[in-house]
């Protein structure tokens, strides 16, 4: 896709409907070292902390993808075209230590422009991140009980803010 770099400051999403609706990927690790792994995620958000522009996203430690959000310092947020619905679905059910789950999907890893973690070529949005806090849910601080439903296996989140670092999108992002 013909992505073009955008100034944080100029970004434009719908901010509920590009996690909600749309998904994204977050793929964490490092290309060149052929050592990577990927993720549909729904829940999260985007905006500034510390003066920073910055994504934050939360990830169950159960995930394979958990364990390269640990070991590296950089990951990516990808989106793209509603076509690509199906596969994002499958990346979200299938775990990649079970299968080799991004060459079954057919998309096509690229380099990123300023990290190690790869996107993707068929995306419309990329957001480069690099990893700058972490920290866990803590249930004894859920304010509505009813959050505690979310976690029936107690696998609560790790949270993990990232600053933004480069973002490239088609046009309707800018
Ligand atoms: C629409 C959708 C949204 C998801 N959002 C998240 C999320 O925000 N955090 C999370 O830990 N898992 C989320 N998942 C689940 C993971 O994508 C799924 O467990 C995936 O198979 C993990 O792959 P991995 O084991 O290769 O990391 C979501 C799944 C789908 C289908």
């Amino acid at each position: 896709m013909e992505r073009k770099i955008i100034d944080p400051n100029e970004f434009v999403s719908n901010s509920t409907g590009l996690w909600s609706k749309q998904w994204l990927l977050l793929t964490s690790g490092d290309l060149g070292k052929n050592d990577y792994n990927t993720m549909t995620i729904a829940w999260g958000s985007i905006g500034v902390m510390w003066n920073k522009p910055f994504v934050q996203v939360v990830v169950r430690p159960t995930r394979y993808t958990y364990e390269f959000m640990e070991k590296y310092d950089t990951f990516t947020l990808t989106a793209f075209p509603e076509k690509f619905k199906d596969r994002l679905k499958y990346l979200g059910t299938v775990s990649g230590k079970d299968e080799d789950k991004i060459l079954k999907s057919g998309l096509s890893i690229i380099s990123s422009e300023k990290v190690s973690a790869p996107g993707f070529k068929e995306a419309e949005l990329i957001i480069e991140c690099k990893k700058m806090y972490w920290d866990d849910f803590k249930p004894s601080n859920f304010a509505d009980s009813k959050i505690d439903g979310s976690y029936p296996d107690k696998d609560y989140h790790r949270i993990y803010f990232g600053e933004i670092v480069s973002i490239s999108g088609i046009e309707k992002y800018k």
